[in-house]
């Protein structure tokens, strides 16, 4: 059996990673849990800290049996940290450094570039966690309660796997950043996090859907990204961080798909035929495909503003140095250095939306954008099947990547869902033909009732197909203190 694999239960912090014998980080990571305990009180889920929560915990990096399910309170959860095994011989595959061997400590002339890196990674996980906050509050069913929870905590893994690099990699500004992650708030106007995603409210349940669909895609693909680095304790973290994040974007794309079903099923029931009769839709109970659409329209917007501007020197630098290479490195066909060549990228010249060919390595961030929205694609096409199957003439678009953006080239222009580029008082007047209005949240909200009855669902979603764990419909998955 490979030691890697083996998993220390003892001490307080379960790992894979030899804290026993480690003890100035042991004892660092210690000094640093109560601070953690404390902000997952104050802003982890707020109303059900003494619940039992059917929870998966990870005890090992074994592809075949990582995770074990078990009833657990949440502040109890063991968050644990767990590296996947360490490759033999492993060597950085691209930049400047292609073909040396991968780096077991930082190297010092990247430690800056590195510990960026890390913190911006990091400060994404707890701010998920603040803005998913209240939402137990509304959840759907049980079954929904358990998976908000489930990402809840592993969110929290992972930033506890974030902030191991620090405390054992960066010395005393590891510390600090350490302790500075626990301090940000969401959407806090004096220390924000670090990410306007990330700041965003997250008020309903189809916004939590959307939200672990679209935003937590970027995440994927910033691990993938950052996998594939040169750092090997980074590439170790992100492998084993994204077997979890499967089942975040897993929930986002059933939820969706689940809303999707329960509408149209509701619309045949009633003789619905025309989808934009939005009144009598909703009179059913359930959500509209076109609310859908808004709804998918701005968090697919916020999301691809995590992969910042188009023509970028930080991530022309992060792949030259080794640090984070591109989605699925090895499998493309180049010299993965990119010193020459020319990668294709929309930009906005002279106010018209153009494609231009720019410098490979500055069209990095594009390129991970780019693969991240045919991602994203692949579940639209899913939920677009099951319009279909009910002959429902509607069909869900994720929006032009010019449109309703805050971050690079468009943020300087009000682009429609098609990419045209509109006025400003255009944009006014047709807002809420893209975006959720008022009204529409409102609507929402008012659907957002609780249903703890055990295998009982909310009027606007259908039940899953298969249950958490192989359990039945009718399963306590939350045991509500
Ligand atoms: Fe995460
Ligand atoms: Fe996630």
């Amino acid at each position: 059996m490979n030691m890697l694999m083996n998993v220390d239960y003892d001490g307080m912090i379960p790992n894979n990673v030899g804290l026993n014998q480690d003890v100035r980080v042991r004892k660092a990571l210690e000094k640093w849990h109560p601070g953690y305990l404390d902000w997952w009180q104050d802003m982890g889920p707020e109303g059900f800290q003494q619940s039992l929560v059917y929870l998966r915990t990870a005890v090992s990096v074994d592809p075949k049996g990582w995770a074990k399910f078990d009833y657990v309170r949440m502040p109890e959860y063991k968050w644990g940290i767990l590296l996947a095994p360490q490759v033999e011989d492993r060597k950085v595959s691209f930049g400047a450094h292609r073909g040396e061997k991968a780096w077991q400590e930082v190297p010092g002339e990247y430690r800056a570039m590195l510990r960026r890196l890390i913190v911006i990674q990091g400060d994404t996980e707890p701010a998920s966690v603040e803005q998913q906050r209240y939402l137990g509050k509304t959840a759907p069913s049980l079954y929904d309660l358990r998976n908000l929870f489930q990402v809840n905590v592993e969110e929290g893994r992972h930033l506890w796997a974030m902030v191991y690099l620090l405390q054992k990699y960066f010395g005393a500004d590891g510390r600090d950043e350490a302790e500075a992650l626990l301090q940000r708030r969401s959407g806090d106007p004096d220390t924000p996090r670090m990410l306007g995603a990330f700041n965003e409210k997250t008020p309903d349940w189809l916004s939590f859907f959307m939200f672990t669909y679209f935003t937590d895609r970027d995440g994927k693909m910033q691990l993938e990204a950052l996998a594939q680095s040169g750092f090997d304790p980074l590439s170790r973290t992100c492998r084993f961080m994204l077997t979890e994040e499967a089942h975040h974007m897993f929930v986002g794309e059933t939820g969706v798909t689940r809303v999707i079903e329960r509408t149209c099923q509701a619309m045949k029931d009633a003789g619905i035929e025309d989808p934009n009769d939005i009144e009598a839709v909703r009179k059913l109970g359930v959500i509209d495909l076109p609310t859908v659409q808004k709804k998918a329209n701005m968090h697919f917007s916020l999301s691809l503003d995590l992969f910042g501007n188009e023509i970028s020197t930080n991530a022309a630098n992060a792949f030259h140095a080794g640090l984070k290479g591109r989605f699925r490195e090895e499998r493309l066909k180049d010299d993965h250095q990119l010193e020459s060549g020319t990668y294709p990228v929309l930009r906005l010249i002279d106010g018209k939306i153009e494609n231009q060919d720019v410098p490979a390595l500055s069209g990095l961030n594009m390129r991970l954008r780019d693969d991240y929205v045919a991602d994203c694609n692949v579940g639209v096409g899913r939920w677009n099947k099951v319009i279909e199957s009910f002959n429902i003439p509607f069909e869900i678009k994720l929006p032009h990547v010019a449109f309703h953006r805050h971050i690079g080239e468009f943020a300087a222009v009000k682009a429609d869902v098609d990419g045209n580029v509109i006025s400003d008082a255009e944009w006014e007047k047709r807002r809420i033909e893209f975006l959720p209005s008022d009204s529409d949240r409102e609507f929402i909200e008012g659907l957002m009732q609780p249903q703890y009855e055990l295998g009982k669902f909310a009027s606007w979603i259908a039940p899953p197909k298969v249950g958490i764990d192989n359990k039945p419909g009718d399963f306590e998955y939350v045991k509500i203190a």
